[in-house]
């Protein structure tokens, strides 16, 4: 059974009350949380400030995904807001390792997130120093996007990196996740499923996380 970790980017922001408190109800197992910064990537959605107003409206774990410049700039912000996972682009890293180094001495779980052209081999060697890999599956910026066939490949390919380091890093699918293409996902190896549209503008939410939380089982 994969992790189910819906993207609030999709919620409304009128009522995110409501919507926390839906997810909190739900078989949600994370709360995944995109933070953007015009430069990163071409939109802008929230920063640390929200992120504390989400840690008081969940016991569930804050699953933070910086799609931003410089991220060592700001981790200590994003924990202090009470983030309990932080993920990081390689491709927004000079030096990844030392960022690795910085979500480790704060205290959080550290993830690492690769666009949709970088390639596993990017992360070989750090592989075994992180909690989490978040393979994008859409190019990072937008929700609602249509996921991108190749990813599958990619978490074979990461699957395998991971089983003859000794890594334990969970495997996390972001972007175009459905009820459809679930099975595939987790069939090639995906831990936790990230779900923004799909959940958020389902007719019945709850019974859509149910559903992606049943995801390969018999
Ligand atoms: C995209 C974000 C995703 C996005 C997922 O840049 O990182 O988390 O919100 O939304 P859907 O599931 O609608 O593609
Ligand atoms: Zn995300």
């Amino acid at each position: 059974m994969p992790l189910v970790a819906p993207s609030l980017l999709s919620a409304n922001f009128l009522e995110l009350q409501k919507d926390c408190d839906l997810l909190n109800r739900s078989e949600a197992d994370w709360f995944h949380l995109d933070v953007m910064d015009g430069r990163f990537v071409p939109n802008i959605s929230f920063g640390p400030m929200l992120i504390s107003f989400f840690r008081k409206a969940t016991q569930k774990t804050c699953d933070v995904h910086l799609m931003i410049e410089e991220p060592g700039r700001y981790v200590e912000a994003f924990q202090q807001a009470g983030a309990d996972i932080i993920t990081i682009h390689v491709e927004a890293c000079k030096h990844l390792h030392r960022n690795i180094q910085q979500l480790k001495t704060l205290g959080v779980k550290a993830g690492v997130a690769l666009n949709p052209h970088t390639s596993v081999h990017a992360i070989g060697d750090i592989i075994r120093e992180i909690d989490l890999v978040c393979l994008m599956s859409v190019n990072p910026g937008f929700g609602g996007q249509q996921f991108i066939p190749h990813t599958l490949y990619k978490i074979r390919e990461l699957k395998e990196l991971i089983n003859s380091s000794g890594s334990k890093a969970l495997i996390e699918i972001d972007g175009g996740v459905t009820l459809e293409n679930a099975p595939a996902i987790v069939k090639a190896g995906a831990d936790v499923l990230v779900a923004g549209n799909t959940v958020f503008k389902a007719a019945d939410p709850l019974a859509t996380i149910a559903q992606l939380k049943k995801t390969g089982a018999a």
